[in-house]
């Protein structure tokens, strides 16, 4: 089974060919990185029509790499939701009119679902499990418990945790996007440097929640309170211990929500997780197994889409054409979606 995937929801326009939910064709993706790192973010206007330019050249390069002509293919599977609206409707009016072209069926994909099927592209992985989605738009803890459906522990109450490294990178001036500019430099900052405070949650319902706001604050406009008085006031020194306590938070999180549902496997996904130090700490715990999809595969990538849409075709989820683009999920403490 061959399925075409398209994903449009934010900076990255992408399409990729997967063979059976797990053979990956092709994998293309093309980053806007360059038009959006004047703004230090992604700018929702460029995006749309940049997406408008390269979609379909993307999607015939896709399918010519993976030496596939488009009647070949078995579905048309297209993110619907989160995501920028104008970028979502471009990659879904897109795959709609092919769809519809080619008499294929339409799978439309959720982005959250998608980045937490990644690593299933690269290996077997049996549910349930503890998922971390750590991206620009999203930090969700959650138990796995199928490709199609998770339970909501945790999120964050205000920022994303790739949102505050975006934002603490605009503010030093570190580079675009945030997160890869902050790992980078980290490596020749002291990470105990400066002590920045984490959100205090007690036990309770909220407690896998996490918060990013007021590191981000503390870290942006008070970073000599903390300092350790010792180490230079540099900007690595800052990004170190940012990363430091960004990361902490989440990993604190995220083994407390394992250990209370018993579960011994954790797998990680979005643009987050690609960060090293994210990435040691987990491999560092002793007791659980810790699976990372690999770098291309934890940022914004067509491959998840497609594979995840195998899954659903083979149940015979398929979409309307009536279906329609959302930028926003409500996220509840409960079954997702
Ligand atoms: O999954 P993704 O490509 O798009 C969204 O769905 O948001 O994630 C992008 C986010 C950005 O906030 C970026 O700064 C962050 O992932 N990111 C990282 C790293 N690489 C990307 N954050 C920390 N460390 C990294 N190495
Ligand atoms: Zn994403």
């Amino acid at each position: 089974m061959r399925i075409l995937g398209i994903e449009s929801s934010c900076d990255e326009c992408s399409a990729a060919v997967v063979e059976d939910g797990r053979r990956v064709l092709s994998n293309i993706v093309l980053s806007q990185v360059d038009f959006h790192k004047p703004y230090y973010g992604v700018v929702p206007e460029i995006a749309s029509r940049k997406h408008i330019e390269w979609i379909r050249p993307v999607v015939e390069d896709s399918l010519k790499e993976a030496g596939t002509s488009a009647r070949e293919i078995d579905a048309v599977a297209v993110t619907f939701r989160p995501g920028l609206i104008g970028s979502l409707l471009v990659g879904l009016s897109f795959a709609k009119g092919l769809a519809w072209a080619l008499g294929k069926p339409l799978i439309g994909v959720d982005h959250i679902l998608a980045h937490l099927y990644a690593p299933h592209l690269e290996r077997d992985i049996d549910y349930p499990y503890l998922g971390l989605l750590v991206s620009g738009g999203h930090t969700i803890i959650a138990r796995v418990e199928r490709y199609d459906r998770i339970v909501v522990l945790g999120t964050t109450i205000d920022d994303a945790c790739g949102e505050a490294f975006d934002k603490v990178a605009k503010h030093y001036d570190i580079g675009f996007p945030g997160g890869v500019a902050i790992d980078r430099l980290s490596k020749s900052g002291n990470p105990r440097a400066f002590h920045f405070p984490k959100p205090s949650l007690h036990k309770g319902e909220a407690f896998y929640d996490v918060s990013y706001s007021g590191l981000k604050t503390a870290v942006i406009h008070q970073s000599g309170q903390f300092w350790d008085g010792k180490s230079e006031k540099s900007v690595a020194n800052i990004a170190a211990s940012f990363q430091k306590a960004a990361i902490d938070i989440l990993v604190d999180r995220t083994l407390a929500a394992a250990a209370d549902m018993g579960l011994r496997r954790i797998v990680a996904g979005g643009g987050v997780a690609a960060n090293s130090y994210l990435r040691a700490r987990m491999a560092a715990e002793p007791g659980i197994e810790v699976i990372f999809p690999s770098l291309k595969l934890c940022t914004d990538n067509a491959a998840m889409v497609a594979g995840f849409a195998c899954h659903a075709l083979m149940e015979g989820k398929v979409s309307d054409f009536t279906l329609n683009a959302e930028a926003r999920v409500p996220m509840f403490k409960r079954k997702y979606p």
